[in-house]
């Protein structure tokens, strides 16, 4: 376990075995960043040549790990690009910190205790300092053999404004919403072997076991109980497979809260495509399927342990998406949760009959919110990359998770939800009531959002389809490492956080 402090000091003197110092860049070229003055000072004119010499041009990304030769008392400087500073503004933006931090936790080799001298003026800043340091910590060893790095045993962010409230707070938000992503990067990246639908469900009974607040209540529905509630969805996809599906349900009810959120997350702990089975290369990932599912579930138990008084419902729908003899086939009919009957077309596009279970049971519960969460299509990655989530819904609740996400560094891009789409859903089956595909190669994700829009009851919804995201499978950048990137749970966490402050009109007296 790394020990994490707040405090204030000079980086030009302090032991620890590496400082690290950020470089920005403006028209002339490279400048040291707030925060690193002290150790430009200390090398006086130096300083600038050991920029040029060592080629720092102040680029995002870019990191440099340098012995100080005595010329500050730390024996190892480690220099991370920011970027370039906004024009006419001397303030890096929060991201930029987080990403550099990012990128320094990766490389300050062996050291036993590191100092970031990074831009930490507020809290806003120290909070992106920590979440940028303790994000690009994360490793997964998996089962892989061989010696596991030692991590940094002590972090000190240095900050002149480290007696301040809110940014002691800041630190503290940062390392819950860090134990939350490690939770839900870990569950990711377990293979699906090791991780089906019934041993995901106990691992969310184990943590609710171990962790300090007892508040969050967990429920697991198995096979039986989900057929004698009728949930077609998850049970139509779950058929194929030797695992049987489950439904996870937590609920976080904490008092005085006047605001109560559902959240949903798409479970397929396997994505094979079931008949309409996906080609060898495309299904190499899916065991990423229920990064949706970890996002929901970790951020419950970060709320929780945030104390946010705003009542949370979360439903993680869990099933395993194979090939057998009971397998689910394209022009079968389901009948899911709440009567609504599915023809379904193809049976890669298994997260929407999940969800719509879930979301036909939070939708009952008359939740002032709907927030669901999913690796739903891959055509949203076509159209916004692997690093931008497309986000669906209402006015209102989509502009609250945009401005969440202003806050969190989260990129989402919002997409329609057409209402010819809806009425193309609701009248192209001849034997259903709701069509759950068409063969149609445009606008895909869309015709998915449509699809999950028709479960929600018309209460305030929100969709994110994380399918680029949410796992990254090249290498890791900024603070995002390899695998599971644990994507959105900053962002809900905040999100929901927001609803319990927002304060209302005051009635006219
Ligand atoms: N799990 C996939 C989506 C996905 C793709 C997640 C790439 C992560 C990375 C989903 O179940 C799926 O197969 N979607 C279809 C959508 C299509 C039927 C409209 C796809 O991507 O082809
Ligand atoms: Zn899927
Ligand atoms: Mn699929």
């Amino acid at each position: 376990m790394t020990s994490y402090t707040l405090r204030k000091g000079n980086p030009d003197k302090t032991r620890a075995d590496v400082v690290v110092v950020g470089v920005a860049r403006n028209s002339k070229g490279p400048v040291v960043a707030a925060g690193g003055e002290p150790v430009a000072k200390a090398y006086g004119r130096r300083f600038s040549s050991l920029l040029a010499s060592l080629g720092v041009t102040g680029k995002a990304g870019e990191v440099f790990r340098v012995p100080s030769g005595g010329a500050v008392t730390s024996p190892t400087l480690v220099l991370v690009g920011l970027g370039d500073l906004g024009r006419g503004s001397e303030k890096l933006t929060a991201e930029q910190v987080r990403r550099a931090a990012g990128v320094a936790a990766r490389n300050v080799g062996n050291a036993a205790s590191v100092a970031l001298a990074l831009p930490a003026a507020d809290a806003a800043q120290v909070r992106a300092v920590a979440d940028g340091f303790l994000t690009g910590s994360y490793v997964f060893h998996g089962s892989k053999a061989g010696v596991k790095k030692k991590p940094v045993a002590e972090v000190a962010i240095l900050s002149e404004a480290a007696r301040r409230k809110d940014c002691v707070e800041a630190l503290a938000t940062a390392r819950v919403l860090a134990g939350a992503g490690d939770t839900a990067r870990d569950w990711v990246n377990t293979p699906a072997n090791l991780l089906w639908p019934a041993e995901f469900a106990d691992r969310v009974r184990a943590i609710a076991g171990k962790r300090k607040n007892p508040a969050v209540a967990v429920t697991v529905l198995d096979e039986a109980e989900l057929d004698e509630l009728g949930c077609g969805g998850i049970l139509g996809v779950g058929m194929g497979s030797d695992s049987p599906p489950r439904l996870v349900k937590l609920e976080y009810r904490p008092e005085g809260a006047e605001k109560h959120v559902a959240l949903v997350g798409k479970g397929i702990t396997y994505d094979s495509g079931g008949l309409t089975i996906k080609s060898g290369g495309s299904m190499a990932t899916m065991k990423c399927d229920m990064a949706g599912a970890a996002s929901v579930i970790a951020a419950t138990y970060a709320l929780a342990e945030l104390a946010v008084p705003v009542a949370v419902t979360t439903y993680a729908p869990l099933a395993e998406n194979m090939i057998s003899g009971r397998a689910v086939r394209p022009g079968d009919v389901l009948r899911m949760y709440g009567g609504k009957t599915v023809e379904v077309m193809n049976t890669d596009a298994e997260g929407r009959l999940v969800l719509a279970d879930a979301l036909a049971m939070a939708a009952e519960l008359d939740p002032d919110v709907i927030v669901e969460i999913s690796t739903l299509t891959g055509p949203c990655v076509v159209a916004l990359g692997d690093r931008i989530a497309g986000v669906f819904g209402d006015d209102e609740t989509v502009a609250g998770v945009q401005a969440a996400a202003e806050t969190t560094g989260e990129l989402l891009w919002r997409l329609p939800v057409p209402e010819e789409t809806r009425e193309q859903i609701r009248t192209e089956s001849k034997v259903a009531d709701l069509l759950q595909h068409n063969w149609v190669r445009w606008g895909s994700a869309l015709w998915a959002a449509a699809f999950l829009t028709e479960f929600v009851d018309g209460k305030p919804f929100v969709h994110l389809d994380v399918a680029g995201p949410a796992y990254n499978d090249r290498a890791p950048w900024g603070h995002v490492p390899s695998g599971g990137t644990g994507f959105g749970i900053p962002t809900i966490v905040e999100y929901v956080a927001s609803l319990a402050t927002r304060t209302e009109p005051a009635d006219a007296q």
